[in-house]
């Protein structure tokens, strides 16, 4: 006989997932809580289909592997169907409103996931519109602004190496050069708007021209100064990396010039230097950890013997995108 599921509260069912800041810190919380308990049944192989017979859509604008892949494992062990689309192969390519797919969706399944990350200042109002006309839950896999089940994954994967307690410790959030492409910004944006709301204490460290979204900035700065910890800019990667107890080093590109990738990867060559490697971890806490949301560009962002030496997170991190893409999609659909 399967055992009984203990009963999922229901204090954010129907509610989006788009900006972490859309959630309080007892919303966060509480999925913080249900990933961690859903990490066990799955390690156990204890069955948690909390949401059989039901479909979330996941509707791709870039490219993915971590993000699909965890909400289509996850969807299933849940007991749900995820369903991919391509922007490419749907009526978007051509034209078709948000709006219009938000309602038409709506009336298919239970929750509408969506990743649209390539271009400041598109996906975030995008979703928004989607979620306006959507009588389901809108769940951001990744937009302009924030990529919210990466950093929630990152919050679980930091306590469970230092504890719930973050209070006095420190996260390096730094560019690093990588020749690629020009990555997005969401994933500094939503460590520096996350981590000070749970007592983190932030340094953000990039070139000249790669600031962040003014908006997330004085968010970040606002979040610091309600929470009593500390948030902090600087031009250097040595100076961020400096008794760290956490450093995420990790590319992103210039506002203005994601329309030019030409002239941003011409600007990036200025930076090669900076790039995670031995000597800069010899700076950190001797307890440090290195984190990456991934892909990485190795050999230009980190070098593999930091990647893959001890201090190294990005696996565990990555497997806890599993955990957390299933804790919001059993809370909210
Ligand atoms: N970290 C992350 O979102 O990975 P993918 O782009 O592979 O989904």
């Amino acid at each position: 006989m399967p055992t009984k599921l203990q009963k999922l509260p229901n204090t954010v069912r129907g509610k989006d997932y788009i900006e972490t800041k859309d959630w309080s810190v007892k919303e966060i919380e509480l999925a913080l809580k249900t990933a961690g308990e859903l990490k066990k049944m799955f390690k156990k192989g204890k069955p948690h289909r909390y949401l059989p017979d039901k479909t979330v859509f996941l509707f791709f604008f870039d490219k993915s592997t971590r993000t699909r892949n965890s909400f289509e494992a996850g969807a299933t062990q849940l007991g749900a169907h995820a369903h991919f689309i391509s922007s490419e192969t749907s009526q978007v390519a051509h034209g078709e409103s948000p709006k219009d797919m938000g309602i038409i969706l709506s009336s298919y399944g239970h929750a509408i996931a969506i990743r649209h990350d390539l271009v400041p200042g598109e996906g975030n109002s995008y979703m928004r519109r989607v979620a306006d006309a959507a009588t389901v839950p809108v769940l951001n896999m990744q937009c302009d602004i924030d990529h919210p089940f990466q950093v929630l994954a990152d919050l679980m994967t930091i306590r469970e190496e230092f504890g719930k307690n973050l209070r006095g410790k420190k996260i390096a959030v730094s560019w690093a050069y990588a020749p690629s492409y020009a990555k997005p910004m969401s994933v500094p944006q939503g460590l520096i708007t996350l981590m000070p709301r749970f007592g983190l204490d932030v340094v953000l460290a990039h070139p000249p021209e790669y600031t962040l979204m003014k908006s997330e900035v004085e968010y970040a700065k606002k979040a610091a100064a309600e929470n009593g910890t500390k948030f902090e800019i600087v031009d250097n990667m040595d100076e961020a990396f400096k008794d760290a107890d956490i450093v995420y080093p990790k590319s992103w590109g210039i506002e203005s010039l994601f329309h030019n990738p030409n002239e941003a990867l011409e600007i990036s060559k200025k930076y090669k230097d900076w790039i995670c490697d031995e000597r800069r971890m010899k700076l950190t806490k001797k307890n440090s950890i290195y984190m990456h949301c991934l892909p990485a560009d190795r050999g230009y962002e980190v070098v593999d013997s930091v990647i893959d030496g001890p201090q190294s997170r990005v696996f565990p991190e990555a497997e806890n995108r599993l955990h957390t893409a299933k804790a919001i999609m059993a809370l909210t659909m």
